[in-house]
């Protein structure tokens, strides 16, 4: 098991190559960890401190090659009424400010009726790549001829996703051009159901490959799911009062804001983050996998051929704002790790939301919530006043604030506006030392 490699002039290189990690113990692997990256007693015994929340022993079985755990913040947005209903969001994130702001913002939302949403079927697309197809239409004909036959195949591997109702529903081909000549792609439309649906839809893609195979005569490659859910939407709107926003102006720089992130791309990346501050935070609470989320709304950010925004906000005929949001929402309630992880499954409980579906409007009301803060900060005072007041606590616990301290660090950095770490222990060291004032 050795990971120090001798070199020529006699000293020891680390190598990461290491043989059989996988099958060692969790502490055994820390320690190997401990002496590649010199890690001190304390950092290894932070990483090895026990959780109550994720036992390493459960952790282990996760993941691959586990070493320890890595604790987030889990924040609760509060305020929050979604279709007539009441809800506490729970959000995991490191990003001071973020639940804050989506709490102001579902506050601000609740005086002219709350959050609407609505969502599409769960269904997620299955790819099968085929090459070397000789004559792609023929091809494309014969196997919708025999689609029936095609779901029917695919069904037979998850007879309990179709006995809850979902399974294959549809199939489709296209013919694409690429730079290795036409390919033909067969897609399968698979309801999943309260499950994100990725190792549903990835079992019957690999199942039905052979069939297509022999029909086309061609050469099947990848079968995978697509993380462009445009099948599986999710999308909320809102009405904001203009008085709670900050009166007309605000109205008015919040709809040019949103006309700029419409119309230029890197505008609409940082808006678009700022509606993913939200999102992601309430998939990684819930364990979904917001990668999947992630890569699907930046596709169908640029689905027009341009990347753009997911949002979009306009004034109405009384002066007020209107927000509406439409993005792919491949989450699950069950699967996965969502009723595996202990805390996911609390979080889901705490958002008691009844479907997949359910799950994702929340998540899709969120994600305006985030935008509308993000963007009413930004029409008004600029961010940086609401995040530095935050960030001077990290910034001061850093520096070796405690207790009441931290508060006392915080605000006379965020009132002189110098947040930093220098100015910090000045602040801790005249607390500790007044006399020397
Ligand atoms: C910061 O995490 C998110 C914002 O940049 C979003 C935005 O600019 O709309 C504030």
């Amino acid at each position: 098991m050795g990971y120090c490699n001798a070199t020529k002039d006699g000293g020891n290189l680390k190598s990461s190559e290491i043989s059989g990690f996988y099958k060692l113990g969790i502490n055994e692997r820390r320690k190997i960890v401990k002496d590649f990256s010199e890690l001190t007693d304390e950092e290894e015994w932070l990483l090895s401190s026990p959780s109550d929340s994720l036992a390493p022993d459960k952790a282990d079985r996760m993941i691959e090659n586990v070493i320890g755990v890595l604790p987030l913040p889990l924040g609760i947005a509060t305020n929050f009424k979604i279709n007539g209903k009441d809800y506490l969001i729970p959000m995991a994130i490191e990003e001071a400010s973020v639940i804050a702001a989506a709490s102001h913002a579902a506050k601000m939302a609740r005086l002219k009726g709350g959050f609407h949403t609505s969502s599409t079927e769960p269904i997620m697309i299955g790819q099968i790549q085929c090459v070397n197809v000789k004559d792609p239409l023929l091809a494309m004909n014969a196997i919708l001829q025999l689609k029936a036959a095609l779901l029917k195949r695919a069904n037979e591997f998850d007879p309990l996703l179709v006995s809850a109702g979902g399974g294959a529903k549809d199939l489709r081909v296209r013919i694409i051009e690429t730079k290795r000549g036409k390919m033909l792609v067969v897609e399968l439309l698979v309801d999943c159901r309260d499950a994100m649906g990725a190792n549903a839809v990835n079992t019957m893609v690999e199942a039905v490959a052979p069939e297509i195979a022999r029909i086309t005569k061609g050469r099947v490659i990848l079968r995978i799911i697509s993380n462009l859910a445009t099948e599986r939407l999710a999308r909320a709107w809102v009405i904001i009062d203009k008085n709670s926003v900050g009166g007309e102006l605000i109205v008015d720089n919040i709809v040019e804001a949103s006309a700029f992130a419409a119309a230029d791309p890197y505008r609409a990346a940082t808006h678009n983050k700022g509606i993913l501050n939200g999102v992601i935070a309430v998939v990684t609470a819930t364990c979904n996998d917001h990668r999947a989320v992630e890569a699907g709304a930046h596709a169908y950010a640029s689905r027009n051929g341009s990347y753009s925004s997911l949002s979009s906000w306009e004034k109405n005929s009384e002066g007020d704002l209107v927000g509406s949001i439409e993005m792919p929402m491949a989450v699950g309630t069950i699967g996965g790790l969502t009723k595996v992880h202990p805390i996911a499954r609390i979080a889901l409980k705490i958002i008691g939301a009844k479907s997949a579906r359910e799950l994702g409007e929340v998540i899709a009301a969120v994600g305006l919530a985030q935008n509308l803060a993000a963007l009413r900060a930004l029409a008004d005072e600029g961010i940086q006043r609401g995040h530095m007041s935050l960030h001077a606590r990290n910034v001061a616990i850093m520096a070796g604030a405690s207790g009441n301290m931290v508060d006392e660090v915080a605000e006379i950095m965020a009132k002189e506006n110098k947040v930093r770490m220098d100015r910090a222990k000045e602040l801790i060291q005249e607390h500790n030392n007044p006399e020397k004032q």
